[in-house]
């Protein structure tokens, strides 16, 4: 699929079929990822595939906008290595490069995943407490997302968008 095609086409889903996904299909999407920038190449992130639907139903409990993990058959949870001390002092660019080369990452597998017919969610509320505990994650990591993936049910029309001119500034802010 062509590239910005999927970047356009591509949209929250939070009503998916029960189809679960193949091993092959996460892997892929996990490869997907991986291709994202990464400041140094560091790549800081990990990614934890849920399919146990006990798991999934639990990461909803208490949360007002995850819901979507009792329909979606599988979900990722992503997870940055933060370094012990913020990479550079504050005001000298942004303290963690990790976060955004998740982000990267992530943006990399919603994009693939649309283009291989699936949905995604990317969601951030999630307690972190209960994700260490249920998924055994390392103190040094942190999560910064959970991904519901699954086929969509349907999908919904884009939400709207701020317009370019609105948005783009030329030469200064
Ligand atoms: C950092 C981040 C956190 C988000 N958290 C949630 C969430 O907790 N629950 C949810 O339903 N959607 C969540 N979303 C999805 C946004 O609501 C969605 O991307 C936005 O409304 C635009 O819609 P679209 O993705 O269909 O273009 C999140 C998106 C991002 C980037």
């Amino acid at each position: 699929m062509d590239a910005m095609k999927a970047i356009l086409e591509r949209r929250s889903i939070r009503d998916y079929l029960p189809t679960p996904l193949e091993r092959s299909e996460v892997e892929e999407l996990v490869e997907a990822a991986s291709f994202a920038p990464s400041a140094h190449n560091g790549q800081p992130w990990e990614f934890v595939f849920i399919d146990d639907r006990e798991v999934l139903n639990a990461l909803n409990e208490g949360r007002k906008y995850a819901s979507m993990l009792l329909q979606a058959p599988g979900a990722f949870v992503v997870c940055a290595k933060f370094p012990e001390k913020p990479r550079l002092p504050k005001g000298q660019g942004v303290e963690y490069f990790c976060i955004q080369d998740s982000a990267a990452a992530i943006q990399n597998l919603l994009l693939a995943a649309h283009a291989k017919g699936l949905g995604t969610c990317w969601i951030g509320d999630f307690d972190e407490d209960v994700l260490r505990e249920l998924l055994n994650i390392p103190q040094e990591y942190a999560p910064v997302a959970v991904i519901a993936v699954g086929y969509p049910k349907y999908t919904p029309n884009a939400r709207p968008r701020r317009p370019v001119n609105e948005i783009l500034h030329w030469g200064k802010f």
